[in-house]
């Protein structure tokens, strides 16, 4: 089955054809980051506009890209509906109604949290050892939430972030220690890497990691980092190695306790963080130790696209309720339990 999805949810446009939810056939993104960067964070209305601007381009360019003749052979399509930024949403949502209407095929309305899970399954040669239970960690820009994933599309929720999510966490402090302006958390993430003068203590805590629950809380963390930058005693690559240190710490010691907790052999990441070469390589470590096996999307993957759109309407559509054109909205504050939109 060839799914046509769309995703539209921030400052990516995206378009991808996916086969059977594991095979990629072509997926097309562009990205309005670079307008971003010059105000240090997104502007709605700019980024609503952008994919006004680049959405009949995408598509275009991905059924060229496709070797198909138009869209007749596509079984499906697929359109995130939230959360996101409604300007953006909103410009997805009505060029996949319009898509479906001209071919008369469904669609498929996908929450884009759902969305970063079905990322390990696409050109996963290993797919087929996803066994469920699972525990699921998402870490992106906007959310940090744990959940148990009892099979496709049924999901327990365990806890999540209080504050910020670990991305903008990641963000902020990269901002504070002069990185990019936007989205520095891959930076600040290499900078780390590159530190030759490790201090090897914990100059900052690992916030809620012994509390008995599986909530997470990042604001301290940023708070903890400017109160270091202003002694002036700490390199930046240090202070970006603490602070890494500090995040990957508490993301691993969660998602293990939780796997540990519900006897589940299956871990899965998923969001932008889970590209974070620290947290890949943590969690893998700990999963060995521990008999469970890790799963990461490919790195194309883990930020916005509608690959895993695609992938995610495959593996849950059979479950979802049936829903008329009309009644699919753009709903900017969905929730990850929130999983047939
Ligand atoms: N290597 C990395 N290390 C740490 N953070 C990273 C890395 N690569 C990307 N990120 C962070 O990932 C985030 C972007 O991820 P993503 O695109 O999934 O989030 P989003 O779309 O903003 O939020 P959501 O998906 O929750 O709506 C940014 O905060 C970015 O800094
Ligand atoms: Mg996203």
């Amino acid at each position: 089955m060839k799914i046509f999805a769309i995703e539209t949810s921030c400052d990516e446009t995206s378009c991808s054809i996916i086969e059977d939810g594991i095979k990629e056939i072509v997926t097309i993104t562009t990205s309005s980051a670079n307008l971003h960067l010059k105000t240090g964070g997104v502007v709605p209305e700019v980024a609503a506009r952008k994919q006004s601007d680049s959405i009949l381009p995408a598509i275009d360019e991905c059924i060229k890209t496709s070797g198909l003749d138009d869209l007749s052979q596509i079984d499906k399509f697929a359109v995130t509906v939230g959360p996101g930024l409604i300007g953006s949403l909103v410009v997805g949502v009505s060029a996949a109604k319009s898509l479906s209407l001209l071919y008369q095929k469904p669609l498929i309305p996908v929450n884009h949290l759902i969305g970063h899970i079905y990322g390990n399954f696409i050109n996963n040669e290993h797919y087929k050892e996803i066994k469920f239970p699972a525990i699921v960690l998402i870490v992106s820009g906007g959310h940090t939430d744990l959940v148990l994933m009892k099979d496709h599309g049924v999901f327990e929720y365990l806890g999540g972030t209080l504050d910020d999510a670990a991305g903008e966490a990641f963000d902020k402090v990269a901002r504070l220690l002069g990185f990019s302006r936007y989205l520095g958390g891959a930076e600040l993430s290499r900078c780390a890497a590159s530190c030759t003068d490790k201090l090897n203590y914990n100059l900052f805590p690992r916030a809620m990691l012994d509390r008995d629950n599986y909530d997470f809380s990042f604001s301290g963390l940023k708070t903890a980092s400017l109160r270091a930058y202003e002694k002036n005693t700490f390199s930046v690559s240090q202070l970006a190695y603490e602070f890494e240190a500090s995040v990957v710490d508490v993301l691993v010691g969660k998602t293990i306790k939780a796997a540990q907790k519900y006897k589940v052999g299956t871990i899965l990441l998923g969001g932008g963080v889970s590209a974070n070469k620290k947290l890949r390589e943590q969690i893998f470590e700990e999963g060995k130790r521990y008999n469970k096996k890790v799963f990461f999307p490919n790195l194309s993957y883990c930020g916005d696209s509608a690959a895993y759109i695609a992938g995610a309407a495959y593996f849950t559509y059979k479950k979802m309720p049936k829903k008329q054109l009309q009644d699919i909205i753009p709903d900017p504050s969905l929730t990850i339990m929130d999983v047939y939109p």
